[in-house]
């Protein structure tokens, strides 16, 4: 191949690479581009929300316990619940073995005094935020399918497992909140401003 041939067969690869740059690197200083349509007032689907659909995700609950539904739930219905609902991916109770991998982290470990795992009792601020956690996130498998009787029973399971309550405490929306979790202590408050605030 002479010199001639490759710069003539060069010279459409140059022009190519040179569309492919315009095609898919925006070029700085135009314009944004916008609408050019005029959008309809409406669109003619959907309809507002019934109030029986938006109770059905305004299930939050709130650290002081704010938003938990009626209702109440005990340890021994938990420790039922969580071998039927959750041991095949958080162990049979909860704590991981040596050389078993769990698919889901282990829930139950040592108290806060002997070590920190970031386990239920070792890690979590508050006892609300579990069970809104778990009401809304799990089963992994089936999120939203258990009852608010078996959050409250789960949670008081898993509670005692973590040596927070006694094995007899009926849990419901007004002593949940009032629980004490061990690892509230290590978390500080956030009350920047807004501004550049750096912690
Ligand atoms: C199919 C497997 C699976 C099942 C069944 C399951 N979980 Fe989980 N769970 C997970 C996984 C995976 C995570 C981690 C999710 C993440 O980090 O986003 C998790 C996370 C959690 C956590 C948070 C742990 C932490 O400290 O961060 C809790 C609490 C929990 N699950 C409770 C339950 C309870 C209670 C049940 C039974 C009602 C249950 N899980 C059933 C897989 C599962």
């Amino acid at each position: 191949m002479n010199k001639k041939t490759v710069l003539i067969l060069a010279c459409p690869l140059v022009l190519l690479l040179m569309s492919l740059k315009t095609a898919f690197i925006p070029s700085q200083g135009k314009k944004p581009l916008t609408d050019s349509l005029k959008r309809p007032a409406k669109f003619g689907f959907g309809r507002p929300a019934t109030l029986q659909e938006i109770a059905a995700w305004d299930i939050d609950v709130r650290p002081d316990g704010k938003g938990l539904p009626a209702g109440q739930g005990d340890v021994k219905k938990g420790k039922l619940l969580y071998a039927q609902k959750c041991a095949i991916c958080h162990g049979v109770d909860g704590t991981e073995k040596p050389g078993v991998k769990l698919p889901g982290n282990a829930l139950v470990g040592d108290t806060l005094a002997t070590s920190k795992p970031k386990t239920i009792g070792n890690y979590w601020p508050y006892a609300t935020t579990l069970f809104d956690y778990m009401r809304r996130a799990m089963p992994y498998n089936l999120p939203g399918s258990l009852s608010n009787n078996e959050v409250y029973s789960i949670t008081a399971y898993l509670l005692n497992a973590n040596k927070i309550i006694k094995a007899d405490v009926v849990l419901d929306a007004k002593n949940l909140p009032k629980i004490v979790m061990p690892a509230k202590k290590l978390f500080i408050m956030d009350d920047r401003k807004g501004g550049p605030e750096i912690k």
